[in-house]
Order: C-alpha cells, then sequence, then structure tokens
C-alpha cells in the first residue's frame, strides 16, 4: 500500500498533475490501449462463438491475439501513470478495485486458453471445441466488465 502510495510523489506523478497537456495524451493512449485490446478479444470470442463466421480462425486467431497484446501493454503502461495522479483516491474506489480483479481474471483466462491443446488445434485449422467456446463467453464477460468498471472509476 505504501508503495503504491508513493507512485503519487513521483517527478512523472506531478508532472502529469501540472501539465495541461500530458494527462490528456496519456488518457488517449490508455483508451488507444483498451480499445485495441477490447476490440481484439471481442472480434475473436465472437468468431470462437460462431457468431462471426467469416476468416478462418488459423489467420484471425494470431492476428487477434497479437493486436490484444499490444493493447493490453499500452494499457498497463498508461494505466499506472494515470494512477499515480492521484493513488490514494483510486484505492479507496470500488470501481477501480473490481476493475484490477476482472484485468486479473481476464489475464487467467487468456494464459489458461493459451495452455489448451483445444487452442492449438483451432490454430491448426481444427473445429473449435466446447471448451473454448466456454472460454470465449468467460472472456467476453470479464474484458466487458473491465470496460464498464473502468469507465465507472469516474462515477464513484
Ligand atoms: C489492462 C487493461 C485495462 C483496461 C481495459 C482499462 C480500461 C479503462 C477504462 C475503460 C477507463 C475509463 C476511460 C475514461 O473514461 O477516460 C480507464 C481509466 C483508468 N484506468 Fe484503466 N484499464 C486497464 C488497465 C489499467 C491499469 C493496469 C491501471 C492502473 C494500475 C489503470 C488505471 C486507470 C485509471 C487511473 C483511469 C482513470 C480513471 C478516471 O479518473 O476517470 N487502468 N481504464
Amino acid at each position: 500500500m505504501a508503495v503504491l502510495l508513493s507512485l503519487g510523489d513521483t517527478a512523472l506523478a506531478s508532472a502529469l498533475r501540472q501539465s495541461t497537456i500530458a494527462y490528456p495524451l496519456v488518457s488517449s493512449a490508455h483508451i488507444l490501449g483498451l480499445g485495441l485490446l477490447i476490440g481484439a478479444v471481442v472480434t475473436l470470442d465472437l468468431r470462437l462463438l460462431g457468431a462471426i463466421r467469416r476468416g478462418t480462425l488459423s489467420e484471425l486467431a494470431p492476428l487477434m491475439s497479437r493486436l490484444a497484446a499490444a493493447g493490453l501493454l499500452l494499457a498497463l503502461v498508461t494505466g499506472p501513470l494515470l494512477f499515480s495522479v492521484q493513488p490514494a483516491h483510486y484505492l479507496d474506489n470500488r470501481a477501480f478495485l473490481l476493475k484490477v480483479i476482472f484485468i486479473s481474471l481476464g489475464l487467467l483466462n487468456v494464459l489458461v486458453v493459451h495452455q489448451l491443446p483445444h487452442w492449438k488445434a483451432v490454430l491448426a485449422g481444427q473445429p473449435v471445441a466446447p471448451i473454448l467456446k466456454l472460454n470465449a463467453s468467460l472472456s467476453l464477460a470479464l474484458w466487458l466488465a473491465v470496460l464498464l468498471s473502468g469507465r465507472w472509476i469516474a462515477f464513484v
């Protein structure tokens, strides 16, 4: 907790607080990150669930996974910068805490899927196994929950 609160005392945090352009730039990059991440995740999950039928998964899955990874990286770099502007406020914000829980569960779900032989089978052009459809449904719910709880932060 003390380490998280001390993020607010860094030179970077005070620069973000004082500059009229730096915070909007970082916040925009955060939104770009979540847009790439959630856009790619929703597209891939709907394809795995069969709601989207066009495009082979052996082509789409690696492409969407890389886009999602790029978005995640951008969100994970810019998120702590936004957090550092007022760490005590965010640590006391239940929407923020919920978002961190949903992000952790979303990442755990991704790690599990990528270990499954069924995922490798799909990359090799095999049909989508029921367990992957279950993971895709869970992924959709978790990342949309991240989006909602992220937006809710400003209203709590
Ligand atoms: C990994 C995926 C992430 C996603 C999908 C995500 C999503 C979001 C969303 C939807 C918003 C609201 C944007 C807005 O309305 O301006 C937001 C804002 C924010 N996020 Fe994230 N975020 C992620 C990671 C993080 C991380 C790791 C942190 C900090 C450790 C973080 C800290 C923040 C903060 C401080 C705000 C500003 C809240 C406010 O004052 O309005 N985010 N995020």
